[in-house]
């Protein structure tokens, strides 16, 4: 460990292998910004990895993480999973997101989430922010002080409010198509469905499959929640470990990310897994391989959980909750049409995804390369062609 190293870190913060540039240029990212404000306890980062369709939009987290490293690596990892889902959901938007380090419960403060709402204002648009883990609507408020380049805001202020009703609307058709696709039909009348969580997205996704008379089950780590969620959809409540080892024909986590790894592998029975979780396979390439050999049809997470930013979406557009109903229900398709892609390769469906989200960011920027109206060109002698894609 060099001198420069000894002075910002303790020893054990520093992870040796960790290359910043490296990371960015693998990952292909256009920019971090660290945005410091230590009169305002303000530590954050934003990362915007590709604005190819649009600014990038994607929303704010705020963690207590064991390492700055641990900070930068979240939101290098979660503001790329943004582009990918911001591209195979149709939207024209990019990938980005932000983090604040420290304490949800302890540390904030009105000056807190202003000055990050001016570090916001000081991207012009390219990055666009919303609610994530560990913030609240009141947060919200004071960044929306600052700056105009929020989204997501309570209903009463004009915005979309709450997303995870749609969210829950759109992991239930993504459910629905992967059902038609294993099952000849998309009925859920009769299957056994276990759901994971018992959250806000859980509870109305719960909502929906009970109308179609599925035999539910359901698990939280806080047992009331599950049982209130019972309550409201004749669910069966079940230990949060013994969710992994029932015979379902449906499995739907909805609570963390890596549920799918080397060790509940060898418990799962069932024949779809499809949940509103983010990054629900441990390793997408490996777990997303154990699937197909397994017989299980993967619906991929963030196609299926993206009602959530397609409602945001629509809140730059003039909020409209029918129009962002509908074209959350088109998630069912596009599930339909990663399945055919992934069996005519032979991959996995979390690849095909991929796959079809590189394609349409490629397929975009390459028509920016037609010469139209939107660019500048004064017809002075030497002047540059100005493109200009807004
Ligand atoms: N809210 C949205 O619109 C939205 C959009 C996209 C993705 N997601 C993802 O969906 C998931 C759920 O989001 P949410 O908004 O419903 O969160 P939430 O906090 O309301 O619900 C999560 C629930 O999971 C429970 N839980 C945690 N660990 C558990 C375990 N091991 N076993 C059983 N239950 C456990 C928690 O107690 C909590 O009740 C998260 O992964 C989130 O990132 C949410």
């Amino acid at each position: 460990m060099n001198e420069t190293m000894d002075k910002i870190g303790t020893k054990s913060d520093v992870d040796e292998n960790f290359e910043l540039f490296s990371d960015l240029s693998n990952m292909e990212h256009e920019q971090i910004v660290f945005c410091s404000k230590p009169e305002a306890g303000l530590k954050a980062i934003i990362a915007i990895h590709d604005t190819t369709l649009g600014p990038s939009l994607g929303g704010l987290r705020m963690w207590n993480y064991s390492s700055e490293q641990d900070a930068i690596r979240d939101v290098l990892r979660l503001s790329r999973g943004m582009t990918y889902k911001s591209a195979i959901s149709g939207l024209n938007l990019g990938g980005g997101k932000a983090v604040i380090i420290g304490d949800s419960r302890k540390d904030k403060s009105e000056a807190l989430f202003r000055a990050f709402g001016r570090f916001v204002d000081g991207l012009s648009g390219r990055y666009i922010t919303a609610e994530d883990v560990g913030i609240s609507e009141q947060d919200m408020e004071w960044i929306f002080t600052e700056t105009k380049y929020v989204t997501g805001i309570p209903k009463h202020m004009g915005g979309s409010g709450n997303p995870s009703p749609v969210t829950a609307y759109g992991v239930y058709m993504g459910m629905k198509a992967a059902a038609k696709r294993a099952y000849g039909n998309d009925s859920l009348t009769g299957k056994r469905i276990g759901i994971q969580g018992a959250g806000s997205v859980a509870s109305h996704l719960a909502g929906y499959i009970a109308k179609e008379k599925a035999e539910l089950y359901i698990s939280d780590i806080f047992e009331e929640k599950a049982e209130a969620v019972a309550k409201q959809t004749g669910a069966k409540v079940v230990k949060p470990d013994d969710i992994y080892t029932l015979n379902l024909d449906i499995f739907s986590p909805c609570a963390l990310g890596g549920v799918i790894n080397d060790d509940t592998l060898n418990y799962l029975k069932c024949d779809i897994i499809a949940g509103g979780a983010n990054n629900i396979l441990d390793d997408e390439e490996k777990h997303g391989d154990l699937l197909i050999q397994k017989g299980i049809l993967y619906a991929p997470d963030y196609v299926i959980n993206a009602g959530g930013i397609i409602n945001i979406a629509s809140e730059m557009e003039g909020y409209n909750e029918k129009q962002a109903m509908e074209k959350t229900g088109r998630i069912y398709d596009t599930v339909l049409n990663i399945f055919d892609y992934a069996e005519k390769h032979n991959i996995p469906t979390i690849t095909a995804s991929n796959i079809l989200a590189e394609q349409r960011i490629k397929a975009v920027a390459n028509v920016g390369t037609v010469y139209s109206s939107k660019s500048h060109f004064s017809g002075r002698k030497g002047e540059v062609y100005l493109r200009d894609r807004s």
